[in-house]
């Protein structure tokens, strides 16, 4: 069995569309997989009560609370540590998750840490990757599911969605376009690649 550990800053719809697919999937007979937890660096993340809905358990581990990020990170892995053992391995999934990992932490889940990006990388790796898109004029934009590694946004490329950029877009309605698709590749990249882990 893979123990799937989700962490989450925000909203969490990315998470939740993971744990629907997992369900309507069956991802524990198919796939040997299943999530196990929701972890915040936020304790106001309102993904954190969507989670409880859905009868996951949550952890908050608040990074304001350490003085460095190894020490956010290594409470971080702890917690994590609890879902990941020979037997049982996590797949350790970024969803919204707005902490930059140092090179130790990703070090640590080599293989089996992934991220969602609300663009087409290699373009627009960082923040604000909406606007920077209306404003490069982009007639296409849209989301990558990436391993991660220790460059931001670098790492391979798993899946892909590409939407219209449409006149009069706003970052906010280019946004709500590009997380309907974010919903579709997440859950079935994160399943392609349990296949091989
Ligand atoms: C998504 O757009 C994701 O690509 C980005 O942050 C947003 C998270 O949304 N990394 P949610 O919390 O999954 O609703």
């Amino acid at each position: 069995m893979k123990n799937i550990v989700i962490l989450i800053s925000g909203s969490g719809s990315n998470m939740a569309a993971i744990v629907k697919t997992a369900k309507r999937e069956d991802w524990v007979a198919r796939l040997g997989a299943r999530v196990v937890t929701v972890i915040s660096n936020r304790a106001d993340a309102p993904g954190l009560q969507v989670a409880r809905e859905i009868g996951l358990p949550t952890d908050v581990v608040d990074h304001k609370v350490y003085a460095s990020r190894e020490a956010f990170e290594a409470e971080l892995a702890q917690r994590i540590a609890r879902f990941d053992s020979a037997e049982y391995p996590a797949l350790v999934v970024l969803a919204g998750f707005m902490r930059i990992l140092t090179p130790g932490f990703v070090a640590q889940y080599a293989g089996r840490l992934v991220n969602i990006h609300p663009s087409l990388l290699p373009a627009f790796a960082g923040l604000n990757t909406h606007q920077r898109a209306i404003d490069a004029g982009c007639k296409l934009a849209g989301a990558t599911v990436h391993r991660v590694t220790a460059d931001l946004d670098h790492g391979e490329i798993l899946a892909q969605a590409a939407v219209p950029v449409l006149p009069g877009d706003t970052a906010e309605t280019l946004a709500a376009r590009v997380l309907t698709q974010e919903h579709l590749i997440y859950p079935a990249a994160i399943a392609s690649l349990l296949l091989k882990i």
